[in-house]
Formats: structure tokens, C-alpha cells, sequence
């Protein structure tokens, strides 16, 4: 039979659908851990002020190990009849430790500051989880870096031939946002390591119960300012959903390039057959699956933290039953980054790049233009007169469909007494590359720096 937690008032037990409606089991019990552990926290302060006696603070402690021993083993699970994790795990320890000393827990708590503080307790872990994994997504890109340090590539804006720049400071590119985002989830941790436990339904409590050492117990820096807040709020919810979107949209564009680079019409990179994907029909395939499903799954995400804040939009404080919606979408993030990041590592780790063809193409579409407009710059030309020079060299050469280093010296005397043919030592894919030496820019020099900053941030977080 249902052992209810409100039973007093009522006449009858709710509705079939009711309870149908309200469980929450199926989701929440990923947190059963967290929950005892809050348990055993809890047990020692009632303790402190008197309210379980050394051998009633004894027993209970044994009876939640003994409890989350069966948790863990799966003797214990959430029956039919049991609503949430909180409930479920109750009705355990009253079946340990007897409904005597068992029923004496609940005293100074609600499921209200529990549910808050465990999935604070759930998110920093996951966030911990997955900022490492994202790690070793950057250490890969680093390493791919490294290994290409020389290699040339189309830079593009608009997707068209830009600027030459190196593969390696491509790749770095994409390495940086993701250095942002394990910074994200360590700012994250700075907010996320404050304690609802303690904060009751909503008013605090008045048995004198130290929230703090709750806290410190459970590994939080601190326990919240407003008993209120610390039950009504997910703003750390929804700031690990973005911050797992975010991860979900930068490696999304890592992909997206991925996937044009494995084209045919590219052909940039081959993916090793380890982390890709063949067709049942059509015997030539190979599919970059792992990079189209980070694509999809970066929608999700947004779905996560977009769903998420609509749950929270306008909701009056304190708790209300909608926050019950806060924990699928966090959960779902986690999920999805703990699948997904080690896959689309080993496929960074495995790429091989056709670097002779990225080297062909990197100077092509006449991405050595700007060069000449800066060499006549330097020669003491204003970049306005500069850039229309340059202008009229792209013209002339596309006229003949030739490249720029197909002019002659006499061709470029022609548009201009400015363009010596000193100018030549511009208009090779390297000489371009390391003129841009300063900090941040694709020079080889410039780029060694860079790779070391980056494999030394990769370190420090
Ligand atoms: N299962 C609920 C949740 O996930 C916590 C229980 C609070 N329920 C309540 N009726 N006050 O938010």
C-alpha cells in the first residue's frame, strides 16, 4: 500500500492519474545518491541540537548505508506507488530502521530544499564530467595542431577564399571557444557551490539546524542568503544548460566544416573508418556520421535550455510543482555531452587532412590580393589607393584567368609605377602567412606561441 507523505488531511489517496501525472522516479533517481548523502548530512545536525540521540544518530546513519548499499546493488528501487526520490528512499529507511527512529528524519527538511540541492550536487559533478571531456576534445585539436604546424589552408569569410592562414590556427580556432566553455563551467562551479539544504519548503527552519554545516558535509562552499531563493530558483540549472548548449553549438561548427571538408568537391580531410559510417545500399559511402549526429544534437541542446527557461519564465516564488520540469532537460544535456564528446574526439584524433591539397588551394581565388594592398602600404601608399591598385591586379588576372603570380612584371608596372617587382616576395602563400607575426595572428611564429598558450590553458583547467 502507498505509505503517503501528507497523509493527516486527507480523506482518501490521490487519483490514479494523478499519481500518474506527478511521479517522477523514472527521471529522478539518478539522484538517489546525492539524496542519501543529504540524508546523512541532515541526520548530524538534527543530532547536534539534540533532536536524535548518539545511538538514534548511530543507527540512522547505519541504516542509510545499509540503504544506499541496496540502492547501489539495485535491491532497493523505486516501487510503483513511489512518487519521487525522496519518498522512495523515506519508505527504505523506514523499512530499515523502523518507522520509530526512521519517521524522526524528516524533521526540519522538505523535498523542497532537497530537490534543489541535489541537483546542484548532480550538476556540479556532471559539470566536472564534462569539462574534462571537452578537454580532451582540445587536446586533440592541440595535437592535430601541433602535428600540422606548417600546413597552409584557404582562410574563408563568406565561405569564399579569403586570406591564407595555417591549419594549425584553424584548428586552434576551434580549440579557444572550447577553452571558454570549460572556463564557463568552472565560473559556473562558483554559483553552483551554494547550499539550499536547510532553506525547509521555503522559510528556513526553526529547529535550529545548521544549513552551513549541511553545506561543508556536502562539499558546498556555502549554504544560501535567502531560504526563499534557495528553493525557488534554477538560474544554475538553466546557466549549465547553456553552458551545454553552448559546447553543443561550438562543436557543431567544428562539425558542419567536417562534414564539407570530407566531401568530394573538398576532399580536406579523410575520416578514419573507426568514426565513420557506411551505407546499406550504396557500397562506396562513408558517412560522417559522428560529425552530423554533434550537428543534430546541438539542436537538442538548445531545446534543453530553451524548454527550460519557459518552465521558469513568470513562475512565481516560491516552489511551485513546474520546477518538477527542471531536471529532464539538465539531465538530457548531460546525457547527450557524455555520449557525444568522446566520440567526436576520437574522430578529431583520427582526422587525416589532405594537406597537399589545402596547400594547392590556399593562395587560389586570389587571397594573396590584400598582401599586395599591404606591401603598398608599407611602401608609403594610403590603403585606399592601395586596395584599388590591388583591385585592378585581381581584375586584370581574372580577365586572363590567371592567378596573381601569373603577372607580369610589365603587367603590374602597367597599373601602377608603385608595384615593383619587389613586391613578389608577398605573393607566395608563406611570405603571407608570416608577415601576419603579431599576437594572434597566423605567422608560423605567431602560431607557435599560440599553440603553447593553449596547451598551457588546456593544462590549467
Ligand atoms: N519531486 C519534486 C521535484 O522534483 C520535489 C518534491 C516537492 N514536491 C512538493 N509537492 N512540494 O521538484
Amino acid at each position: 500500500e502507498r505509505i503517503s507523505l501528507w497523509g493527516g488531511r486527507f480523506a482518501d489517496g490521490p487519483a490514479e492519474a494523478l499519481a500518474a501525472l506527478s511521479k517522477s522516479t523514472d527521471f529522478d533517481w539518478r539522484l538517489a545518491a546525492y539524496d542519501i548523502a543529504g540524508s546523512r548530512a541532515h541526520a548530524r545536525v538534527l543530532h547536534r541540537v539534540g533532536l536524535l540521540d548518539d545511538a538514534e544518530l548511530d543507527g540512522m546513519i547505519a541504516a542509510l548505508d545499509t540503504l544506499e548499499e541496496k540502492v547501489l546493488a539495485h535491491e532497493f528501487t523505486a516501487a510503483e506507488s513511489d512518487e519521487d526520490v525522496h519518498s522512495a528512499l523515506e519508505r527504505g529507511l523506514l523499512e530499515i530502521a523502523g518507522p520509530e527512529l526512521g519517521g524522526k528524519l524528516r524533521a526540519g527538511r522538505s523535498r523542497n530544499d532537497q530537490i534543489a540541492t541535489l541537483g546542484r550536487m548532480y550538476l556540479r559533478d556532471n559539470a566536472r564530467l564534462i569539462a574534462g571531456a571537452v578537454l580532451d576534445t582540445v587536446d586533440a585539436l592541440i595535437a592535430q595542431a601541433e602535428a600540422h604546424r606548417e600546413v597552409p589552408m584557404p582562410g574563408r569569410t563568406h565561405l569564399q577564399h579569403a586570406q591564407p592562414v595555417l591549419l594549425a590556427h584553424h584548428l586552434l580556432a576551434h580549440a579557444w571557444p572550447l577553452l571558454r566553455d570549460v572556463e564557463r563551467f568552472v565560473d559556473f562551479d562558483r554559483r553552483a557551490a551554494v547550499s539550499p539544504y536547510g532553506s525547509g519548503a521555503l522559510a528556513g527552519s526553526s529547529l535550529g539546524l545548521d544549513p552551513q554545516a549541511v553545506a561543508a558535509e556536502l562539499g558546498f562552499a556555502d549554504s544560501v542568503e535567502n531560504s526563499i531563493d534557495g528553493t525557488a530558483s534554477r538560474d544554475v540549472f538553466a546557466e549549465f544548460a547553456f553552458v551545454s548548449a553552448m559546447i553543443g553549438i561550438d562543436l557543431s561548427r567544428l562539425s558542419e566544416e567536417i562534414i564539407l571538408w570530407a566531401t568530394k568537391e573538398f576532399s580536406f580531410v579523410a575520416l578514419d573508418d573507426a568514426f565513420s559510417t557506411g551505407s546499406s545500399i550504396m557500397p562506396q559511402k562513408k558517412n560522417p556520421d559522428v560529425a552530423e549526429l554533434t550537428r543534430g544534437k546541438s539542436g537538442r541542446l538548445i531545446g534543453d535550455l530553451t524548454g527550460l527557461l519557459a518552465t521558469l519564465k513568470a513562475m512565481p516564488l516560491a516552489y511551485n510543482r513546474d520546477l518538477q520540469e527542471d531536471k529532464e532537460p539538465v539531465f538530457d544535456a548531460a546525457d547527450t555531452l557524455n555520449l557525444l564528446l568522446p566520440a567526436f574526439t576520437g574522430m578529431v584524433a583520427t582526422l587525416t587532412f589532405n594537406t597537399e591539397k589545402m596547400e594547392h588551394l590556399a593562395p587560389r581565388g586570389f587571397a594573396l590580393a590584400t598582401d599586395i594592398a599591404e606591401w603598398l602600404v608599407r611602401q608609403g601608399v594610403p590603403f585606399r589607393v592601395a586596395h584599388e591598385l590591388s583591385g585592378a591586379a585581381v581584375k586584370l588576372a581574372e580577365s586572363r584567368d590567371v592567378e596573381l603570380w601569373d603577372l607580369s612584371d610589365e603587367d603590374y608596372a602597367g597599373i601602377s609605377e608603385h608595384l615593383t617587382p619587389a613586391m613578389r616576395e608577398v605573393l607566395t602563400t608563406h611570405g603571407s602567412i608570416d608577415s601576419r607575426s603579431s599576437k594572434g595572428g597566423t605567422a608560423r611564429s605567431a602560431v607557435a606561441e599560440q599553440l603553447e598558450r593553449a596547451q598551457a590553458e588546456s593544462a590549467r583547467l
